[in-house]
């Protein structure tokens, strides 16, 4: 514990001027504790005895019966009742990423069992879902027939069709997510449970094999998904991001090689992008790219390296608004990153992340990115990422937190069937499909249950946001929003923490 504590050393006392000068101190550790918390309101399947958010049940039981497949588990991605493959599997990464980066900060809080089952809700799912090397189960349940419905998890009687990837049916960008979940997963689970994260390793090259072998987008085989996960960046980015994550967790070369000889004609080192998402992985590519290949052993890389890194600063600046005019993001009035309307927040907290952990890199290899409005280092870095954290707990013109459950005030109407209609073990009987929307959905009131720790789409770009239920371009929630900020939130706590300020 000491040599991790005088690591952060320096950068706390940097840091000290920060948190003296910020005029309101947030609740941290409660943000995490409480952001782990919404994973579990999310979960589909049989829930587990010691399952925290009590409001919920069992549902989903006969997911894949129909095809004659166990797909029993895994997560909601938002708030309805598909089980959408490519963005469950990108939470997945984000949560271990998180905890791959800030394990120990999150251990400092007593979370990092929580964060683990977080984890693998999702990655058992995943292993059920791969049925053969070539097989992946893409979706149970299609938007269209689920979104007709208001209707508690617990009661579901809309279609459970599942939908799968296969050799004639391609889909390399959710096989590469995939992958990249199980790879990431799987050194996330390598001390405290090494048989499992070697199952997941040997799932995790299987799925990049199959990915890479048969080429093709998710959404040209799984037409349902189309309207709703849409693959609009292609699969080229999953590959790459895949074979990274894999090289992360086997240290074999052959996946560097991949990442270093596809990063041109995949558009790894061709594609400066300014968002960083469930779909489009070019920025936390290039960024991870930057940091490995910076590496002594990699030296022979360097005209690649400097590429990567090239796109990776492109984006940091570009988030920092110190590049060329157009090619920054919005901010609103008050300070908030401003991608688009829709779910917005999604954008802010994997920028935030990506920053934070740039932020790192930069300072433990010493030093600073030029961007064309100046030059960066670490602390403005960390600094900036802090402010749109801070912004999500309630430092902005609304005095919002849009981590719901957080502080006084909070969206009280999240877009979410479960959470806005009376609780199943409150109330088991049985509400149909129109009903919820009768009874449930019009009501002005706020939602029964609260949706610990979801984080909202959030406000538009005049930092305005209007708490109604039917508003779900900003009052619904998805598991990709809060996977980002574990990691961030436990380390702005450790950060603050008065153990660490006695210094
Ligand atoms: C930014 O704009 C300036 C002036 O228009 C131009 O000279 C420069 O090449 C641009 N830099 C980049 C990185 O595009
Ligand atoms: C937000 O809080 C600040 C400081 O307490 C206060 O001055 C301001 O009026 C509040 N704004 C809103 C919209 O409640």
């Amino acid at each position: 514990m000491k040599s991790f504590f005088l690591h952060h050393f320096s950068l706390l006392l940097s840091l000290s001027t920060i948190f003296s000068s910020s005029a309101i101190a947030f609740d941290y550790a409660d943000a995490l504790s409480k952001s782990l918390l919404y994973f579990e309101a999310q979960r589909s399947g049989r829930l587990p005895y010691n399952q925290r958010v009590s409001w919920r049940d069992h549902s989903g039981l006969t997911d894949g019966l129909e095809e004659g497949v166990d797909l029993v588990g895994g997560y909601y991605d938002a708030g309805d009742h598909v089980k959408f493959g490519l963005p469950m599997a990108f939470t997945v990464t984000m949560l271990s990423w998180s905890v791959i980066e800030y394990g120990e900060e999150i251990s400092y809080v007593g979370e990092i069992e929580h964060a683990f089952e977080a984890i693998k809700w999702g990655t058992d799912y995943f292993i059920k879902a791969h049925t053969s090397p070539n097989v992946l189960w893409a979706e149970v349940g299609d938007g269209d027939t689920d979104h007709y419905c208001w209707q508690r998890p617990e009661d579901m009687t809309t279609s459970r069709r599942s939908f799968k990837i296969d050799e004639n049916n391609p889909g390399s960008d959710l096989a590469g997510e995939t992958a990249a979940a199980m790879a990431a997963a799987s050194i996330v689970f390598r001390k405290s449970n090494p048989h499992y994260s070697h199952l997941l390793l040997h799932h995790a090259q299987q799925l990049f094999e199959f990915g890479d072998k048969y080429r093709g987008k998710y959404d040209k085989s799984v037409g349902v998904v189309k309207n709703y996960y849409g693959s609009v960046s292609g699969y080229e980015d999953e590959l790459l991001w895949a074979a990274l994550w894999l090289y992360k967790a086997t240290d074999k070369e052959d996946y560097l090689e991949y990442v270093i000889n596809k990063a041109n004609s995949f558009g790894g080192i061709g594609w400066a992008i300014t968002e960083f998402s469930w779909d489009v992985k070019f920025a936390g590519l290039q960024i991870i790219a930057s940091k490995i290949l910076q590496e002594k052993k990699h030296k022979k890389h360097i005209h690649i390296q400097e590429q990567y890194r090239s796109k990776a600063e492109h984006y940091i600046c570009s988030c920092l608004n110190k590049n060329n005019g157009t090619t920054n993001v919005d901010r609103t009035p008050g300070g908030l990153l401003y991608v688009r309307q829709w779910n917005n927040m999604q954008y802010v907290s994997t920028a935030a992340f990506l920053l934070t952990f740039y932020s790192d890199f930069l300072k433990n290899f010493d030093q600073k990115i030029v961007c064309h409005g100046g030059i960066v280092d670490h602390e403005e870095l960390f600094n900036f990422a802090k402010s749109q954290v801070d912004y999500i707990l309630g430092s902005n013109p609304k005095n919002m937190s849009y981590l719901v459950g957080f502080g006084p005030n909070y969206p009280k109407r999240v877009h979410h069937r479960g959470a806005s209609i009376v609780s199943y073990r409150e109330n088991k009987g049985f509400i149909g499909c129109t009903q919820g929307y009768d009874y449930w959905y019009n009501k002005n009131g706020p939602n029964p249950n609260v949706l610990i720790g979801a984080i909202v789409g959030g406000p538009d770009n005049q930092d305005e946001f209007n708490d109604d239920r039917a508003n779900y371009v900003q009052t619904e929630a998805c598991t990709y929003n809060t996977a980002p900020l574990v990691g961030i939130f436990a380390k702005l706590n450790f950060l603050s923490s008065p153990l660490i300020a006695s210094f």
